[in-house]
């Protein structure tokens, strides 16, 4: 299994290009099945998130393209010849049950894999089961499958989450578009992939009023057409690469960064005393001499801190002054990465859900392991500013969610580098 070797290497300058979200572009993909057209997404992130979602999207007889280098992907479903998103490839990626609504919506029948449980907690997926419930399919539950059903087809109702979820948000968006009627819903969630994706479906003819707000509405319409559509820039890619010169020192701009995908980050960076400012081409971030101010975080649904960045800017807070609550409000087990940030010197204390973080002068390198995707990059960021050489194993969880990770942080001026293991 690759690992990471990182050596603190004191301030970081330059520039770094921010990739097409991830989260976005796994949402956005499943959308062909909706229409027998073809659809193109540029600005695709290349990850093997999105190399799994093409194989599970090829599994159903869509047909996935990758041009110039991957970053263009075409999709066409004309022909889909499966309705069984299989165990094997579900159970690598949750964002596989986002299949589920567009089959049920087009053809009226699917059989989907429950992904099963996830390092970061239990995530389940009843909300994504009861919203396509309301608009009137018919599923059961077997062997670890579930069979789902809408024999006259979905009709629009009103989907009412009890709490914020963004994959239910999605799948029942994704399947209104072409359901009978009105579907509205209520406590939807906000994020920009929602935005995103409700943009891309528009262009496909979809009727879709409010997304961005906790409304949405959707006219369905009888079917869709193909489109051409930009994958919105990765707001968690963007918020780490901006935590490493906070981190550090130095100067770093992030290419095609916008500050209203990350409005509650960037005013706790500049509470921590992080300079954030717009530029023509992105967002640039500077530290100047001496250490961050603590401050407190509490993850949220957006626009509040994200929980997939909170761990780390719990490694911006290990050598911060002063003493910092971080609160994990989304995901319980969420700290995976304390007792590995710790091996490194940091000061943690985590009582269930809430981690108390007292910063300390220096971390120390260590051999530290990658528990889950963000877990992995907050330990890169914390060797970065620590003393020594820090190998992260296990990062095959990186690849998930991080494209060239070590040429976008050498290229300004990190010394990292990969060991590859036969
Ligand atoms: C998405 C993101 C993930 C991010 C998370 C929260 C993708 C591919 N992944 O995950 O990176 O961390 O949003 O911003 O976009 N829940 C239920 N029942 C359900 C669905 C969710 O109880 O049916 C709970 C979850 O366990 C969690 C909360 O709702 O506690 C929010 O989860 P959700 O927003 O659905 O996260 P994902 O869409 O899985």
């Amino acid at each position: 299994m690759d690992s990471i070797i990182v050596t603190g290497n004191g301030p970081l300058n330059g520039q770094i290009p921010i990739a097409g979200a991830k989260n976005a572009c796994l949402t956005l993909m499943p959308a062909t099945l909706l229409s027998e057209e073809p659809l193109t997404l540029t600005n695709a992130p290349r990850l093997s998130d999105i190399k799994t979602m093409t194989t599970l999207l090829q599994s159903l007889g869509a047909e996935v393209t990758q041009m110039q280098a991957g970053q263009v992907l075409a999709l066409s479903s004309h022909a889909l010849d499966n309705h069984v998103a299989d165990y094997d490839i579900v159970r690598k990626m949750r964002a596989s049950i986002l299949v589920l609504g567009p089959l049920l919506a087009r053809d009226g029948h699917a059989v989907v894999s429950l992904p099963g449980g996830c390092a970061i907690g239990a995530r389940p997926v009843d909300l994504h089961l009861k919203a396509l419930e309301s608009m009137g399919a018919e599923l059961e539950l077997r062997e670890g499958y579930v069979h789902a059903r809408a024999p006259g087809g979905l009709k629009g109702g009103v989907v009412e989450f009890p709490m914020v979820t963004v994959g239910a948000t999605e799948n029942a968006l994704m399947a209104a578009t072409l359901a009978k009627g009105t579907t509205v819903l209520k406590n939807a969630a906000r994020e920009p992939e929602i935005v995103d994706l409700a943009q891309c479906l528009r262009r496909m003819g979809a009727q879709i009023e409010g997304e961005g707000t906790p409304e949405i509405t959707i006219q369905g319409v009888d079917r869709l057409n193909g489109a051409t559509h930009p994958v919105v820039a990765d707001r968690i890619e963007l918020g780490t690469y901006m935590l490493a010169p906070a981190i550090c020192g130095g100067s770093v701009e992030c290419l095609g960064g916008r500050m209203d995908l990350l409005e509650a980050f960037c005013e706790r960076l500049d509470a921590a005393g992080i300079a954030v400012e717009e530029t023509e081409r992105g967002l640039k971030v500077a530290r100047g001499n001496g250490r961050v101010k603590a401050v407190n975080v509490t993850t949220a649904p957006f626009p509040g801190f994200p929980t997939d960045l909170q761990a780390q800017m719990m490694a911006l807070m290990c050598t911060a002054e002063g003493t910092s609550v971080l609160e994990e409000r989304i995901f319980e087990n969420r700290f995976m990465h304390a007792p590995e940030l710790m091996r490194m010197g940091a000061k943690i204390d985590v009582q269930g859900g809430t981690a108390t973080v007292t910063g300390v002068e220096r971390l120390k390198g260590a051999p530290v392991m990658a528990t889950d995707l963000r877990a992995s990059v907050s330990l890169i960021l914390a060797g970065l500013a620590a003393e020594g050489e820090t190998q992260v194993n296990r990062v095959y969880h990186l690849d998930r969610g991080y494209e060239r990770v070590e040429e976008k942080l050498s290229g300004v001026g990190a010394r990292i580098e990969r060991v590859r293991e036969t």
